[in-house]
């Protein structure tokens, strides 16, 4: 139960990883907060509210579109509200391009910028003008935590797909530069960059070509699940990760050490 009582939102958890980070979070002890522009899954099945709640975990659904900063604030506004503090961000929801440069759209870029920077841009902000304002929790030394979620995109090349490799670029520079600003404040943001990871959707991501050259990269013998980057998200939402701050962890399964 490393997440005892603690508040924590997570930006496009009704689907795939965003949704195994809440279950996990809600089964680790946290009120959380599921944030989206839709409730039912992408990849299908079970509401990630019904799936916590049938396990007796805690978790309420807030509509919520990240590119608006007036959702943005009212989003934690309410649950500050509702259950007095934000313990932990989780700036999860991105938007996916088609094209490399050369056929990338204004409209295009617009698109998945507004929601990969400008959204996650909204979310870090709204929720540190609140952390900053909250003392640790007893026995704790942060008075926040901000888990973005970036990509082995935005390290290396994101094929045909250019504007989400840049929006991903943005979520880990935002991650060194808040957590190299607020620190001070007791403030720790890090992210997680997950590999090819399997969440159920369909799709030209799991085409036979595009799984069998990702099996060919990745040096683990299996591809990514959902879990194994909610089991990295939790590890540094928590107590256990506290001197560590600014970081880009990997859950690639080896692919970009290889
Ligand atoms: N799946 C992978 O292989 C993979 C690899 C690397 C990084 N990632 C990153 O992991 C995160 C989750 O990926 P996923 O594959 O589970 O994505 P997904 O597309 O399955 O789910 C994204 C969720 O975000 C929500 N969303 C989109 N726009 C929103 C908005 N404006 N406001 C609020 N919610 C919005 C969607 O409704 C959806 O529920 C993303 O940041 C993605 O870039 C995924």
């Amino acid at each position: 139960m490393r997440l005892e009582d603690r508040t924590l939102i997570v930006t496009g958890g009704a689907s795939g990883i965003g949704k195994a980070i809440a279950v996990k979070a809600a089964a680790e002890g946290a009120s959380v907060i599921v944030a989206d522009i839709r409730e039912d899954p992408r990849e299908g099945g079970e509401n990630t509210i019904d799936v916590i709640t049938t396990a007796g975990g805690e978790a309420e659904f807030m509509p919520v579109d990240i590119t608006r900063w007036d959702e943005v604030d009212r989003m934690v506004s309410d649950t500050v509200l509702r259950r007095g503090r934000l313990d932990v961000m989780v700036n999860n929801a991105a938007a996916h391009g088609r094209s490399a440069l050369l056929d990338t759209t204004e409209e295009e870029w617009e698109e998945v910028m507004a929601v990969g920077a400008k959204g996650m841009f909204f979310g870090c902000k709204r929720a540190i003008q609140q952390m900053i304002t909250q003392d640790p929790r007893p026995g704790s030394e942060a008075r926040g935590r901000i888990v973005n979620i970036s990509s082995q995109h935005g390290m290396i090349g994101s094929p045909n797909d250019f504007a989400y490799g840049v929006s991903k670029s943005c979520a880990v520079y935002m991650t060194r530069q808040i957590a190299g600003d607020y620190a001070k404040d007791r403030i720790v943001c890090n992210a997680v960059a997950p590999g090819k990871i399997l969440t159920g959707k369909t799709g030209p991501a799991i085409s036979p070509n595009a799984i069998e050259y990702s099996h060919a990269r990745t040096p683990w013998p299996r591809l990514g699940r959902s879990e194994d980057v909610a089991a990295a998200v939790i590890f540094l939402a928590s107590d256990d990760a506290s001197y560590i701050t600014g970081e880009n962890l990997m859950v690639d399964g080896g692919w970009m050490a290889n």
